[in-house]
């Protein structure tokens, strides 16, 4: 079964409760965005794989540590995931960048995929798909579903807040994806809004609306 893991670092919290409040305008919010998904993927790269090799220091020969080269991608969900990913490259400059689109219909809150573009070797990457906002689970569950029918064989999923139902619904259709979330909210609302949430994630990144 995926795990769910709520980084609760003290820099991601701090940062989070800034984005969250209202006051908060577009250029801050975007920038605590950015830093809050470089701080996830921090935390989301522990357990990458390391091999040690000998180094020549001024000094002496040491044996050191380097990734062991484990080849990462990127996979944010359009439009939203876009804000998540130059955190996340600052700290993996050497991943490749997929994108998924998808968009929610505003009645039945259903999601429909029109554009998909994934780096060619997807099923030898660690993909972490990006939204940041896990609410009724519908466009992350679609997206895995794309990704894995292309290929992909290890997906990850980070965001910045979730619903619980989110979670339940990626738990339910696809238990071998752990979830990465900075929190772990209430519930969603009859609009589909997380609640407390942070409000539409797409407009107050790319100051619409
Ligand atoms: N998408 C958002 O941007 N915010 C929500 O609260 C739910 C879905």
């Amino acid at each position: 079964m995926g795990n769910v893991f709520v980084l609760d670092h003290p820099l991601i919290q701090h940062k989070l409760t800034y984005i969250r409040d209202k006051r908060t305008g577009t250029k801050e919010f975007r920038e605590l965005v950015d830093e809050v998904a470089m701080l996830m993927a921090f935390e989301i790269t522990r357990n990458l794989p390391v091999q040690e090799i000998d180094t020549e220091t001024p000094v002496t020969t040491a044996t050191t540590k380097v990734l062991a080269g484990k080849k990462i991608g990127l996979v944010p969900i359009l439009r939203a995931g876009l804000g998540m990913v130059d955190g996340m490259l600052d700290l993996i400059p050497a991943a490749k960048v997929g994108h998924v689109g998808l968009y929610r219909d505003p009645e039945t809150l259903t999601p429909h995929e029109y554009y998909i573009k994934l780096p060619s070797d997807i099923d030898e990457r660690e993909l972490i798909v990006i939204d940041p906002m896990l609410a009724t689970g519908g466009s992350a569950k679609d997206a895995i579903a794309s990704l894995k029918k292309r290929g992909a064989k290890n997906i990850r999923l980070m965001c910045l807040i979730a619903a619980p139902e989110g979670v339940e619904v990626i738990k339910e259709a696809h238990p071998d994806v752990d979830i990465y979330l900075a929190a772990l909210d209430e519930k969603l609302d009859e609009k589909g809004y997380i609640i407390p949430g942070l409000g539409d994630a797409g407009d107050r990144l790319f100051g619409t609306k």
